[in-house]
């Protein structure tokens, strides 16, 4: 097996047979023309049960994460709910408690009414997670580095105690692609990625996937909800992806360093009370991150010492970033995140997440220093 960066590079590259191409070709095709004795020669029907370009990508994302298969999907969350619709009703589920938004208000508000029942934990800690476990728990939904706080779970530990119930642990490594962080490795049943961050990676695709150690039952529930749901990634998202894919490792260097970079300078700015980046020896679960992960990726987030306004005013005055939400592109982004999450949300109002592009570091913190004049 090549290595990861050899298998990234070369994502969507197998040359065309009938042209000789070196990367392959995009198939828009929706449907597909059946032999004389009525077989389908080429394993296609009809693009919403699969499409070659889109298989192209699912077989590259199952090898990038060491899974046996992967399911690709229209966006992040319409992969979530596949996972959802394949438990079944008066199942338990855990969610760690710092889970990406989104996740957290589609299953109290959509899926409670569907029977599903639902507890959120501080997956970091390790006796909480036990104790919330029941005979009816199938699922322990992890993230991590989690969003916005970027809090570490131990996938290790919390893989075995998953395990010994019978449950399925998923880490939506969305903010670790497979370059920084392989949870299957450490023993996670499901890895879910929103595409539309770093794996595509120019903030121009919407796109979900879901790759698994094992191909079993479950596994084909989602692909056939893959099918009949029909929430599928459209050819060009998946060609794009696989584009975006092919410079991953490069982009993530950049990243991981400006990161970095960023980080250390807002530790030591006066105006900032707080700076949660795993890769900062300060942070609560630096020392997992170096275990588990093999850099800290390019995601921070920080308080500002003052008030919701001051911090508001922090991201209004940015030049260089991008004032928008989102992540994983080229550009710099920044967010005042409580203000787009539920009113329950635990993110502190003071806290401005970013994510680290491949801008000049030089120009990064001298626009974060203006920013941050009082
Ligand atoms: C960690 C994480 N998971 C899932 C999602 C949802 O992905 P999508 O927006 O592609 O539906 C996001 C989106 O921001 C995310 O940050």
């Amino acid at each position: 097996m090549p290595h990861l960066e050899t298998i990234l590079a070369h994502a969507g590259c197998v040359p065309d047979p009938a042209t000789g191409a070196v990367v392959s070709p995009l198939h828009l095709a929706t449907t597909f023309e059946r032999a004389p004795d009525g077989s389908y020669p080429h394993g296609y029907l009809y693009s919403r049960h699969g499409n070659p370009t889109r298989h192209q990508l699912e077989t590259t994302l199952a090898a990038a994460e060491g899974g046996t298969a992967c399911a690709t999907f229209s966006s992040g969350l319409a992969a979530s709910v596949a996972v959802l619709q394949s438990l079944q009703a008066g199942d338990h589920v855990i969610l760690a408690d710092d889970v990406y938004y989104g996740v957290r208000v589609l299953v109290t508000e959509q899926f409670a009414r569907w029977g599903l029942e639902a507890s959120i934990v501080d997956l970091t800690n390790l006796e909480a997670l036990k104790s919330a476990l029941r005979p009816k728990t199938r699922l322990v939904w992890a993230e991590t580095p989690s969003n916005p706080l970027l809090k570490i779970t131990d996938l290790q530990a919390a893989a075995e105690v998953v395990q010994e119930t019978g449950a399925r642990l998923l880490v939506d490594s969305t903010w670790a692609p497979p370059l920084l962080q392989r949870p299957l490795d450490l023993g996670a049943d499901l890895v879910l990625h929103s595409l539309t961050k770093y794996l595509a990676g120019h903030s121009d695709v919407l796109g979900g996937a879901l790759v698994a150690r094992a191909d079993d039952a479950f596994f084909a529930s989602i692909r056939a909800l893959q099918a009949q749901a029909g929430a599928v990634l459209d050819p060009f998202g998946a060609w794009l992806t696989m584009r975006g894919m092919r410079t991953l490792a490069a982009r993530l260097r950049i990243q991981c360093e400006n990161a970095r970079l960023l980080a250390t300078f807002l530790a030591g700015h006066p105006h900032v009370a707080r700076v949660h980046y795993p890769g900062l020896a300060s942070h609560a679960g630096h020392e997992i991150a170096a275990r588990q992960m093999r850099d800290f990726g390019g995601m921070l987030s920080f308080e500002v010492n003052g008030t919701e306004a001051e911090a508001m005013a922090v991201a209004a005055r940015v030049q260089v970033f991008r004032r928008a939400t989102s992540l994983g592109g080229t550009e710099s982004l920044i967010e005042h995140r409580a203000s787009i999450e539920p009113p329950d949300s635990l993110t502190p109002r003071t806290l401005l997440r970013v994510s680290v592009g491949l801008e000049h570091p030089k120009d990064l913190v001298a626009d974060l220093e203006q920013a941050l004049r009082k």
